[in-house]
């Protein structure tokens, strides 16, 4: 498949990313329900895919049901992860079409899908840009934390996009991906989008960035995002704000990339993000197997918040925004 997310005239096209790197498995949803549970899952994921998967998700509905059963359904599928202010912003794209009909909705998340490429790439190049300002050492090694890559975008990537215009320059020389407890998607998806565009990489255990840091492994850490308050605080998957917390401490820049469709101007503060509360069984159990004693509970969020005075520069397709001066 070209794209992460895509429409194949009936259905919803996409990868299963809980089966990778193991297995790829194509899944085709014809239903919101088959597409909440999918997103419910992770089997599609990242911010940008979600803004997708909503889009797709309004075209589905206006197919088969009344204005007043879509948006009803809509919002449902909206609210299936209230992080990624994507999901609910490419529904909203598509509703907008909804009076004029299924083939109007339909052809509005065709274009989010299309736009959402051309915002990664945009973005990924300008900050590609700003990495090789702000770093001096040659090749460049990166650390970067969860999949911002190709599948969890429609397509090229944001973090992994500065990675790939990076390494077509052939300036990358080494790229720590941290594991990403709990579910690992560092290890499975980022790893899995290194290996495919032939970049060197290192899975780098969470707890180890901090050290990686400090032993001078790292020139840039790049990351993406969630949703951007409008005072540039960062929502990013669970341990982005420990990897801003070393960088600052080594001094090493971090920068995060993501398409101005992640930047929730409505929001003053990361403290009015809503961060996702996951099941505890991801943190108790590994791959289906019990790790902890029966009955243990878990702290398991699945984004954290990094202040923006710990983020050098948040680098969209239309700006690069140093949300401190
Ligand atoms: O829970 P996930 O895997 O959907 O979390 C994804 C992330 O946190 C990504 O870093 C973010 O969505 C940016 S993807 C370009």
């Amino acid at each position: 498949m070209d794209r992460t997310i895509d429409w194949d005239g009936e259905a919803v096209v996409t990868v299963d990313q809980t089966a990778l790197p193991q297995a790829y498995r194509v899944l085709r949803l014809r239903d919101v329900d088959s597409l909440i549970d999918a997103i419910s899952r992770l089997a599609i994921r990242g911010a940008p895919a979600l803004g997708g998967a909503g889009a797709l998700g309004v075209a589905l509905l206006a197919r088969d049901h009344d204005a007043q059963v879509v948006r009803l359904e809509a919002e449902r599928l909206a609210s299936a992860r209230p992080t990624a202010v994507n999901l609910r912003w490419g529904v909203n794209r598509a509703l907008s079409r909804l009076a004029e009909g299924p083939d109007a909705v339909l052809a509005e998340a065709l274009a989010v899908l299309e736009a959402d490429i051309k915002a990664n790439h945009d973005a990924s190049g300008r900050a590609a840009e700003l990495v090789r300002e702000v770093c001096e050492r040659r090749p460049l090694r990166l650390l970067t934390h969860c999949n911002a890559g190709r599948l969890a975008t429609v397509g090229w990537g944001s973090a992994l996009g500065v990675v790939r215009h990076l390494a077509a320059a052939g300036e990358v020389g080494e790229v720590l991906a941290d594991e990403t407890r709990p579910l690992l998607q560092g290890a499975r998806l980022t790893a899995y989008e290194l290996a495919e565009m032939n970049v060197p990489y290192r899975i780098c255990p969470d707890s180890a960035a901090a050290t990686a840091m400090a032993q001078g492994l790292v020139d840039c850490v790049v990351v993406g995002a969630d949703r951007i308050a409008a005072n540039g605080d960062v929502a990013n998957k669970i341990g982005t704000y420990a990897v801003a917390l070393a960088a600052a401490r080594h001094g090493v820049p971090f920068i995060v990339v993501a398409p101005e469709s992640t930047v929730d101007e409505a929001i003053a503060d990361g403290s009015a993000i809503p961060i996702e509360q996951r099941d505890p069984a991801e943190v108790t159990h590994y791959a289906g197997v019990p790790i902890a004693p029966p009955g243990a509970g878990a702290f398991n969020p699945a984004f954290d918040v990094t202040p923006a005075d710990l983020v050098t520069a948040i680098v969209t397709e239309d700006r690069v925004w140093r949300p401190l001066p």
